[in-house]
C-alpha cells in the first residue's frame, strides 16, 4: 500500500461525508494541521480530506513485561492533550487468543462491565507474534505459521480523546464478515469506503440503508487468502462506527470508553467462533419445542382472531408448536396486564394450547407506565428504586414521580419509566414480576422487545401521532450537551438527526449499582442486561434448567441469554435475501438461535413472496411468521394454496430433521459452533465460496438453496467439490471432487431445493404437527456417502429442557465404512429413549434388487420386505431397532 493513495485514505472529517458541500469541506479540512485536502473526481466515496498518519505519531516512553504479556507507554508528539499519554497493553491469553487494550493513564475512562471468561495465565505457545514499530509507535499482529499480518495499525493514526477514540488496521484480505446490526446488502463486506454505525436503535432496516439497527455486535471475521481465518472483537459499548477502505483496511471510531480488542486465531472458520464464544459466552441451548414453528402477529383484534389462526393451521395440517401473544393482549399496552374486554379467556386458551402439546410465548416491553393507579409493576419498581434516572436536580418530571426517574413515551398511552437492568435489585424484581404474572397466565417463553431501549418521539417538536389513536402529546427532551452532539464525529451515525438520544433515552441518564454510568456509555448494553433476568425467569416459570428468550437488542456474548430476531423487516423480495445475511451474521456473533419475520413485518405480503419465504423460513433456527397490525393476516392458511403447500412441505422437512438441528444446537452450546453457516466455513480453501450468501448450510452438511426472486421457478446454486445429493430423491447431482459446480435447480412454487453433502449422516425423526408428537415418532437416518463410500454423523437427544451438564442425555455416533453402517450408542442417560425406535434408513446409493445384494443386520439376513430399491437410494423400512441398542447393518 502506498500510504496515501486513493485506496487507503482515512477520512478526517467523516461527518461531512453526506453533505456534498465541497467549500465547507475545504474550510473544515484547513482547521486540522494533520489533515490533507486533495479531491478525487471519479469516485465520490474516496475522502478528499484525509489524515496524514505521520503527523499524529506516538513515541515510546517506556515498556515493561507483565504477567500476561507486555505494556508500552507511549506519548503523542507535539501534543497538549490531556490524553497525550497512552498505555497499550498486550495480553497473551491463550495460544489462539490475544487481547490488546489502549487506555489513558491520566484519565479514568468507562470500561464495559460485562463478564468475559479470560484465563489468567500466559499462553504457552502462542500462534501469533506482536511486532512493535519502535520509531512511530504502531504494531502488527502476525500469524506465526504463515507470516500473515492480521493487524497493522500503521494504516492510520491512533486517536484517543475524550469523545473520540480511533484506530485503524490494514486487513490481510478482502474477505471480511460480521459487525452489526446493520442492513448489510452482502454477507462479505464491500470495502469501497463503506461506513457503518453501531448504536442500538428501534429502526426498521428498510428505513435507513446505512442506519444503525437494534443489536450491537462489534465483531468481525476474516478469511485470509490461504483459507485460514481469524476474528476480532472490540469491547466497547459506546456509539461506534466502523469503516472499510479498499486498502484493504478497517477504521474504528468510538465515541467514548477505551479501545479493548480480542483477536482469535482460528485457524478454521468454525474455530474462530468457538474461541470467541468461549470468551464471551456460548449460546443458550433452546428447549426442544423452541425448534418448532411459531405463529405470531401484532394486531390480533381479540382472542377469537388469534384462535382462528390456529384453526387455519389445523384445517391445513401445517406443523405448529407455538402461538405468540404480542402487545395487543395487554390492557392499553401495559406490560403484565390482560385486556379484560377483548382478551378474557386468554389464560384458558393458553391452557388449551398446552393440552394440545403446544407452547406459548409472551412479549414484554421494558417501559412501564407511571401514572396508573394500582399498577403493581411500576409501584413495586419505584419502591425498589430500579428505574433509570436524571442526574440529581435535572428531572423535568420531579413533581410527577417525586423522584429523578427519567420518563419517556412508548406503547402505553402515558409516560413510562425504564428499568435499569444493570442493577441486581432490578434483575431480581424483574424475575419476581414475571413469576407473579405467570401465576395468572401460563406462558412458556419470553420475547423481549423495544430494548434498545426504544423511546417514542424523544426531542420531537411536533406532536407524536400514532395513526390509529390519538394520544396526549408528550416527548422526552434531552439537554443540548456534548454527549448528545457527539454523533458529528461519524458520518452515518444517525444520519440526518441531530442528537444521539433520537428514539431513546437522554445520554445523561444514570445507570449502574451506584448510578455510576451514563446512558451514553451503556446504551448498547440495555438489551444484554435485560436478557439476563429474563432468561432467569424463563427457566424459573417452568421450573426447568433451560428457557426460551428472544431479544431485539443484544451485545457481544448475548447469545448465552437468548436468541434474536432481526426486527421489523419489510415484505419485500430484497428482505428474503437480507434475512440470510442476518442469519449468517448472528451465527458468527454466537447467537445461533436467530430468524427473521417470515413473510415480512411491514407491508402486505404477496402469495408468491410468502410461499417462497415460508419455505426459506422453515430452515431459520428461530422459525416464526410475524407481521403487524396495518397489514393482512399472513399465516399460511390466510393466504393461497401455494402458501399453504409451501409452508407445509418445508415445515414437514424441518420437523423431520429436527434431531439434526438439535444436535447442532448441542454443539453450538457446548463447543461454540455455528448452526447455520456459510459455505466457506466448510470449504475455506474454495475461494468461490467466499462471497456466497444466497445459499447456506445447516451445520456441515445440509445445503439450502432458496428462491429469493420474484417470478422465478428455478435457482442457480453452487456445489463445492464433493458429492452432493438431492434431499428429496437421493439423486447424486454433483460428484466433482476437484472443482465446485454451478447448477440450475428446478424450483416450483411449493418446493425448496435441499441437498446433502456426501460424507454425512443426518439423523431424522418422523414429522408430526408438534414437536411434542414428533418426539414420540420413530427415528431415521439419511446416509450420503462421499467419494470413498464413507459417511458419518451423530445424534444428541434428551428431554428437551435439562441442563446438559447434568449428563441426562443420549448420544450416538453413526458411520458408514466398507459397506457397513455402524450405529453406536455412546451415552444412554435419557430414560425415555428406551421407548423409541429407529425405523428407516435412506442410503443414497445407486442399486437395484437385481444386483443380488445381501443385507445383514446384526448378523441376521434382513428380510427383503424391509428393503426398497428406489433407483438413487435404498430405503430400509420397518426396522424397529431400539434406539438404546447399537447395531450394524452390512452388505455383501
Ligand atoms: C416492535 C417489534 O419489533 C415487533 O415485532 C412487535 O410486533 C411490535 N414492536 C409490537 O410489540
Amino acid at each position: 500500500i502506498t500510504p496515501l493513495d486513493k485506496q487507503s485514505r482515512i477520512d478526517c472529517v467523516p461527518w461531512l461525508k453526506l453533505q456534498n458541500d465541497t467549500q465547507a469541506l475545504i474550510r473544515e479540512c484547513a482547521n486540522y494541521d494533520y489533515c490533507t485536502y486533495n479531491s478525487v473526481d471519479n469516485n465520490k466515496e474516496v475522502p478528499s480530506c484525509y489524515y496524514e498518519p505521520k503527523k499524529l505519531s506516538f513515541e515510546i516512553v517506556s515498556n515493561e513485561t507483565t504477567e500476561l504479556g507486555f505494556v508500552y507507554n507511549i506519548q503523542r508528539r507535539n501534543s497538549q492533550s490531556l490524553y497525550k499519554n497512552l498505555r497499550v497493553s498486550f495480553e497473551f491469553l491463550d495460544d489462539y487468543a490475544l487481547r490488546f487494550k489502549i487506555v489513558s493513564p491520566s484519565v479514568s475512562e468507562y470500561e464495559v462491565p460485562i463478564h468475559i471468561n479470560k484465563p489468567n495465565i500466559k499462553a504457552k505457545d502462542p500462534k501469533y507474534d506482536v511486532q512493535i514499530d519502535q520509531t512511530n509507535f504502531n504494531f502488527k499482529i502476525i500469524r506465526k505459521s504463515t507470516g500473515t499480518v492480521l493487524w497493522d495499525t500503521s494504516l492510520g493514526p491512533i486517536i484517543f480523546e475524550e469523545l473520540h477514540k480511533q484506530i485503524s488496521t490494514k486487513l490481510p484480505s478482502e474477505n471480511v464478515y460480521g459487525f452489526g446490526e446493520n442492513r448489510h446488502e452482502s454477507f462479505r463486506h464491500d470495502l469501497n469506503y463503506q461506513n457503518w454505525p453501531i448504536w442500538g436503535r428501534d429502526e426498521a432496516p428498510e428505513n435507513h440503508e446505512k442506519g444503525n439497527l437494534y443489536a450491537n455486535q462489534p465483531f468481525y471475521t476474516c478469511m485470509e487468502d490461504d483459507g485460514k481465518s481469524h476474528g476480532v472483537a472490540l469491547v466497547n459499548s459506546n456509539a461506534l462506527d466502523y469503516e472499510f477502505i479498499p486498502a484493504p483496511g478497517l477504521v474504528y471510531r468510538a465515541t467514548g470508553g477505551i479501545l479493548d480488542f480480542y483477536v482469535f486465531l482460528g485457524p478454521e472458520p468454525e474455530n474462530v467462533i468457538q474461541q470467541f464464544t468461549e470468551y464471551f459466552g456460548r449460546t443458550f441451548f433452546p428447549p426442544y419445542w423452541a425448534l418448532g414453528f411459531q405463529i405470531s402477529r401484532y394486531g390480533y383484534l381479540n382472542l377469537d382472531d388469534m384462535k382462528q389462526v390456529l384453526d387455519r393451521f389445523d384445517a391445513n395440517g401445517i406443523p405448529l408448536d407455538t402461538q405468540v401473544a404480542d402487545i395487543d393482549h395487554f390492557d392499553r399496552r401495559l406490560d403484565f396486564t390482560i385486556d379484560q374486554q377483548n382478551w378474557t379467556g386468554l389464560p384458558e386458551y393458553f391452557d388449551y394450547l398446552h393440552s394440545r402439546g403446544m407452547k406459548t410465548v409472551l412479549l414484554l416491553d421494558p417501559a412501564l407506565v407511571v401514572n396508573e393507579t394500582n399498577y403493581w409493576p411500576y409501584e413495586t419498581g419505584r419502591q425498589k428504586d430500579i428505574f433509570i434516572k436524571w442526574p440529581p436536580g435535572q428531572s423535568p418530571d420531579f413533581a410527577e414521580t417525586g423522584s429523578d426517574i427519567m420518563l419517556g413515551y412508548c406503547w402505553p398511552p402515558a409516560k413510562v419509566a425504564y428499568p435499569d437492568f444493570m442493577k441486581k435489585t432490578t434483575q431480581d424484581w424483574w424475575v419476581e414480576s414475571i413469576m407473579r404474572h405467570h401465576t395468572k397466565l401460563k406462558f412458556d417463553g419470553l420475547w423481549i422487545d423495544m430494548n434498545e431501549p426504544a423511546v417514542f418521539g424523544t426531542n420531537d417538536e411536533r406532536p407524536f401521532n400514532w395513526p390509529e389513536e390519538s394520544r396526549p402529546y408528550w416527548s422526552l427532551k434531552c439537554p443540548d450537551d456534548k454527549y448528545e452532539k457527539v454523533k458529528t464525529k461519524s458520518s452515518y451515525l444517525y444520519g440526518e438527526t441531530t442528537k444521539l438520544s433520537q428514539k431513546t433515552l437522554c445520554m445523561v441518564g444514570l445507570q449502574g449499582e451506584t448510578n455510576q454510568y451514563k446512558h451514553y456509555d451503556v446504551h448498547n448494553l440495555y438489551g444484554y442486561y435485560e436478557s439476563i433476568p429474563t432468561f432467569e425467569a424463563a427457566k424459573k416459570i417452568n421450573n426447568k434448567d433451560r428457557g426460551f428468550v428472544i431479544t431485539r437488542s443484544t451485545f457481544l456474548g448475548g447469545g448465552q441469554y437468548g436468541g434474536h430476531w432481526t426486527g421489523d423487516n419489510h415484505s419485500l423480495w430484497r428482505h428474503l435475501y437480507y434475512s440470510i445475511i442476518g442469519m449468517l451474521e448472528f451465527n458468527l456473533f454466537g447467537i445461533s438461535y436467530v430468524g427473521a419475520d417470515i413473510c415480512g413485518f411491514w407491508l402486505n405480503t404477496t402469495d408468491e413472496m410468502c410461499a417462497r419465504w415460508s419455505s426459506l423460513g422453515a430452515f431459520y433456527p428461530f422459525s416464526r411468521n410475524h407481521n403487524n397490525e396495518f397489514n393482512i393476516h399472513q399465516d399460511p392458511g390466510a393466504l393461497s394454496n401455494d402458501v399453504v403447500r409451501s409452508a407445509r412441505n418445508a415445515l414437514k422437512i424441518r420437523y423431520e430433521i429436527l434431531p439434526f438441528y438439535y444436535t447442532l444446537f448441542y454443539k453450538s452450546h457446548t463447543k461454540g459452533n455455528t448452526v447455520i453457516r456459510p459455505l466457506f466455513h466448510e470449504y475455506p480453501h474454495d475461494r468461490t465460496s467466499f462471497p456466497i450468501d444466497k445459499q447456506f448450510l445447516v451445520g456441515p452438511a445440509f445445503l439450502v438453496t432458496p428462491v429469493i426472486d420474484e417470478g422465478k421457478t428455478s435457482v442457480t446454486g453452487y456445489f463445492p467439490a464433493d458429492n452432493w445429493y438431492d434431499y428429496y430423491d437421493g439423486k447424486l447431482v454433483s460428484s466433482n471432487q476437484n472443482n465446485g459446480t454451478w447448477l440450475e435447480l428446478n424450483a416450483p412454487i411449493d418446493y425448496i431445493p435441499l441437498h446433502i453433502r456426501g460424507g454425512y449422516i443426518i439423523p431424522t425423526q418422523d414429522w408430526a404437527l408438534t414437536t411434542e408428537k414428533s418426539r414420540q415418532n420413530p427415528f431415521g437416518l439419511i446416509i450420503a456417502p462421499n467419494a470413498d463410500g464413507e459417511a458419518q454423523g451423530d445424534l444428541f437427544y434428551d428431554d428437551g429442557y435439562t441442563d446438559v451438564k447434568k449428563n441426562k442425555f443420549y448420544y450416538a455416533t453413526i458411520s458408514l465404512r466398507e459397506s457397513r453402517i455402524k450405529f453406536n450408542v455412546e451415552e444412554n442417560n435419557y430414560d425415555e429413549m428406551a421407548n423409541l425406535v429407529l425405523n428407516k434408513i435412506r442410503l443414497f446409493v445407486k442399486a437395484s434388487s437385481s444386483q443380488n445384494i445381501k443385507f445383514i443386520l446384526n448378523n441376521e439376513v434382513l428380510d427383503s420386505s424391509k428393503i426398497e430399491f428406489k433407483g438413487d437410494e435404498i430405503l430400509f423400512k420397518n426396522l424397529n431397532i431400539k434406539m438404546t441398542e447399537s447395531f450394524e447393518l452390512e452388505w455383501t
